[in-house]
């Protein structure tokens, strides 16, 4: 069986085809992402596998039916970029991987406050240039500060126990409360309060229709004046602009964003040398009390190969017409 690969990059390459050593399927792949005029590139590929920007919208998927795809493995844990009800409708199973690697997502999430807080990236580059004064790297102790994790799923529940770690109070909202949590001391609370009480908000629930810009100029008034915000889940969750117009009052203090909401252009390509037309990643990156990383919490190598393991079983499973691999998951 071909799989056609889209969004690949070296390392995507590399891992996959490590693994399938394990599977021989026949493999291409595109750099590219996939749309509506990219999709015509494919023949002979009963299955492709996509990434978090690639588009799998009604009229892409259409294409696909008609090139013969029956299998869309998207290579990672959210599946906010497909219209389930198109899939179904052209009978095309679409498989993910729900928790490859929840700690790589929570590190990154933890490394982020780190940085920010601690601003060893300031300190890195000042000492490399002989400059050894500590004016302006102020940090403060993360031991007993209040965290407020929203989604509390394999990554919030990884980054909801790093925090516990770190001597923190952790407070969590979620659609349910998580018992083993709330055995380990977490304590679930109305969103509303999480915002009020906590220092540091880290958001690691899915985006859909309830969460789309949950942080916004509705929300962020109930927040504490400095607070810190990180979002590791999908760029919507928040609303750019009103986090911008909050940064420039300081009623938000800090902001580490690992996911942007017009990260399709931008993120996992060397734009060096080209003139950003974007002007709000321009300005978000303008503050100095801003992180934004391109998109890669997940990416360890760990998570990489299991990742590719876990796509390929799903691959070959379905292709079988039984259920997707043990730590895979069916979206349609
Ligand atoms: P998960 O499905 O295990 O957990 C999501 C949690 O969010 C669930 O407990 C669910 O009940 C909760 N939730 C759903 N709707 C909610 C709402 N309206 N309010 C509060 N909580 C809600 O997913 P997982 O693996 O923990 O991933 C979370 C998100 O992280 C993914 O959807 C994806 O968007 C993002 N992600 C980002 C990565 C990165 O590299 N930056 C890598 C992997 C995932």
């Amino acid at each position: 069986m071909k799989i056609t690969f889209f969004s690949a990059k070296p390392y995507d390459k590399e891992s996959f085809v490590h693994a399938n050593e394990c599977y021989g399927f026949e493999y291409e792949f595109f750099e590219t992402e996939l749309n509506a005029a990219t999709a015509e590139v494919i023949q002979n590929s009963i299955a492709i596998c996509a990434f978090v920007n690639d588009q799998l919208n009604r009229q892409v998927l259409e294409v696909l039916a008609t090139k013969g795809v029956k299998i869309i493995a998207l290579r990672c844990a959210g599946f906010n970029n497909l219209d389930i009800e198109a899939a179904h409708e052209l009978g095309i199973r679409v498989c993910r991987v729900p928790a490859y690697s929840p700690e790589a997502v929570a590190e990154h999430a933890l490394a982020m406050i780190m940085t920010l807080n601690r601003k060893t990236h300031k300190a890195y580059n000042r000492v490399r240039e002989q400059n050894f004064s500590l004016q302006g790297l102020l940090g403060f102790n993360l031991y007993q500060k209040t965290v407020g994790v929203v989604g509390t799923g394999n990554i919030g529940k990884a980054f909801c126990r790093m925090m516990l770690g770190m001597g923190c109070r952790v407070l969590a909202f979620d659609l349910v409360a998580d018992k083993s949590l709330e055995a380990e001391g977490v304590v679930f609370l109305p969103l509303i309060t999480l915002l009020q009480q906590s220092d540091i908000i880290s958001l690691h629930c899915p985006l859909n229709e309830q969460t789309t810009h949950l942080i916004d100029q509705q929300t962020i008034p109930f927040m504490k004046k400095g607070v810190m915000i990180i979002n590791t889940g999908r760029g919507k969750l928040i609303d750019t602009k009103d986090c911008i117009d909050a940064l420039k009052t300081g009623h938000i203090g800090y902001l580490g964003i690992d996911v942007y909401e017009q990260e399709e252009k931008l993120f996992f390509k060397d734009l060096s040398s080209h003139i950003i037309q974007d002007d709000m990643i321009q300005r978000l990156m303008s503050f100095p009390n801003v992180l934004v990383t391109a998109h890669q919490a997940f990416f360890t190598k760990e998570a990489l190969e299991q990742i590719a393991m876990v796509t390929l079983d799903s691959i070959e499973k379905l292709g079988k017409g039984e259920p997707p691999a043990t730590n895979g998951a069916l979206v349609v």
